[in-house]
């Protein structure tokens, strides 16, 4: 899923006024600063040249990653959503996918860094009323307390930069603000899985129930082995040229949790951890329920079922 078409024309047309080495550079900095300095604590985006880089850089795969997993959540469960708190929102990727979701009014971004806010006030002037449906808020949520409770509380792509000693807390104070449903997003990546890990079994502890990707509260992974998801995003001139790719998409790996405050209906849908392995006449599947993990082999004698595994990606349910 791409960013709204006006966002995208936005961030590349007008937001884009650094000179293009300088841009490059930024951007490069920042990739590298996200795989090197996961869970140190450290600011990684601190001025208004990075503030755009991230957006230019990052925004569509960040929102690609939040709405698959807002949408995968919401097809398994979805309550009355009026009010949402977006935490640690950055310039704003999962409240664009928030408002093509769900029709809502009233959107809280709370962010630490001023120059990402100013960005993602730019960016939400521009598409669909935004700026008019959403509130800033500025707060480090190491320190400060949100005191509202907001339907849907989503972090995306930050817990990464909480210093690791500090996650729970961080973890307990969102689920503390969560009135349905907490969305926690993150890099597909080993740490990435573990924050979300560590966080599931946090929420469970606090009495939250999952609603999804996982079909088990205990992961029946091995303990080397990890699971992420894909979402596919097109790519544009420049991001093309930032990302030093000739191809004209990228696909963005990520984990998320989606947990609920209410206990929800079980489903008997097996959800797939990998790329599915299309072959003629059979697809093999990867595949999680609550009890184990297996491989299943769905061949084209079972034919409704051969023609959606054969459409299927990781992370759907099947
Ligand atoms: C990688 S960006 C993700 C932004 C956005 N959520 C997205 O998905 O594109 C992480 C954001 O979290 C913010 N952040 C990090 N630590 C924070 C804290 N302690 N309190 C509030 N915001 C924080 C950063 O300033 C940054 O804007």
């Amino acid at each position: 899923m791409d960013l709204p078409i006006e966002i995208k024309k936005y961030i590349e047309n007008e937001l884009n006024v650094i000179e293009k080495n300088k841009l490059y550079d930024k951007a490069k900095t920042i990739s590298k600063n996200y795989r090197t300095n996961e869970g140190k604590g450290k600011k990684l985006l601190k001025n208004y040249d990075e503030a755009i880089a991230y957006a230019i850089s990052r925004m569509p795969a960040t929102f690609g990653a939040v709405y698959n997993s807002l949408k995968s959540s919401l097809e398994i469960y979805n309550p009355t959503i009026k009010t949402i708190a977006d935490i640690g929102a950055g310039t704003g990727s999962a409240t664009i996918a928030v408002n093509e979701l769900l029709n809502v009014e009233n959107i809280e971004c709370f962010e630490r860094e001023e120059t990402m806010q100013n960005v993602g006030r730019m960016i939400f002037e521009h598409y669909d009323n935004l700026s008019k449906k959403v509130k800033w808020n500025k707060i480090d949520i190491c320190n400060d307390e949100i005191k509202e409770k907001y339907d849907l509380v989503i972090s995306s792509y930050m817990l990464n930069e909480i210093s690791d000693e500090k996650k729970e807390n961080i973890i307990e104070k969102m689920w503390k603000t969560t009135g349905k449903i907490l969305l926690i997003v993150e890099p597909g990546t080993m740490q990435g899985y573990k924050n979300i890990i560590n966080a599931k079994t946090k929420l469970i502890e606090l009495g939250g129930y999952i609603i999804a990707p996982c079909k088990s509260n205990q992961c029946k992974l091995a303990e080397n082995d990890w699971c992420n998801f894909s979402c596919r995003v097109q790519r544009t001139k420049v991001h093309r040229e930032l990302k030093d790719g000739d191809a004209p998409y990228e696909d963005e790996k990520y984990m998320y949790i989606a947990v609920s405050k209410e206990k929800i209906d079980n489903n008997d849908k097996k959800r797939i951890l990998r790329h599915p392995m299309i072959h003629s006449g059979f697809v093999k599947l990867k595949v999680c329920d609550d009890e184990k993990i297996e491989e299943i082999t769905i061949t084209k004698k079972d034919k409704e079922k051969f023609k959606i595994a054969r459409k299927s990606k990781s992370g759907d349910l099947i």
